[in-house]
């Protein structure tokens, strides 16, 4: 029998490669849960699985804060200051949102193209994991679509709980009937 110890489930490369993609999966099963016209359509178009994958994680942005960032230089974002040597968190779950890039962002749209979004962060730090995320959440979402045609919520959306993070996105549990 294989035992994890709490320094394994605190440590980071855990977090990194299990728990942003449990999040994804449970969150992005939610969002579809949520807009059943989507889910539909992702039931009767198995080829639009890995474009409805990109939107899950736009839309539920599993990772919602980038690790913090030290400003090389003075730099004024927004009319904002932010001084040399400040720090700084990117929100990613905001920048998902930003109405100046996505249209009527606060939609799920599974055929959204283009779907430029920040769920894996950008430049140098871009998430090493983001191809095997990628996959078993194609793997994953459409096995659970295909094997349970009644795939319904238990409860109600506000009794649902969320995990108290400010840098993960993701719920405590997702209880469904089928
Ligand atoms: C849906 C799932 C995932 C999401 C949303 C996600 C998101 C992210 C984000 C936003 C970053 C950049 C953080 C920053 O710049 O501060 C990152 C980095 C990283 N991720 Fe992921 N990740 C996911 C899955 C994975 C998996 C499955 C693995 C490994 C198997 C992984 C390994 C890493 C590593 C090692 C880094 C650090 C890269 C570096 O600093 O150069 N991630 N991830």
């Amino acid at each position: 029998m294989s035992v994890i110890k709490q320094t394994e489930i605190l440590s980071p490369q855990f977090v990194a490669g299990h728990e942003t993609t449990v999040n994804l999966i449970g969150s992005g099963v939610l969002a579809l849960l949520e807009n059943p016209d989507q889910m539909e359509k992702l039931r009767r178009n198995p080829s639009l699985t890995k474009s409805a994958v990109e939107e899950l994680l736009r839309y539920s942005a599993p990772v919602f804060m980038a690790t913090e960032r030290y400003a090389r230089e003075d730099v004024i974002i927004q009319g904002a200051t932010i001084p040399r040597g400040g720090m700084t968190f990117a929100v990613i779950g905001s920048a998902n949102r930003d109405e100046s890039v996505f249209s009527r962002p606060d939609t799920l749209d599974i055929t959204r193209e283009p779907n430029k979004h920040l769920a894996f962060g950008y430049g140098i730090h871009f998430c090493l994991g983001a191809p095997l995320a990628r996959l078993e959440a194609q793997i994953a979402i459409r096995a659970l679509l295909d094997r349970l045609p009644d795939l319904r919520l238990k409860g109600s959306t506000e009794s649902l709980s969320w995990r108290q993070s400010l840098v993960l996105r993701g719920l405590d549990a997702l209880p469904v009937r089928f």
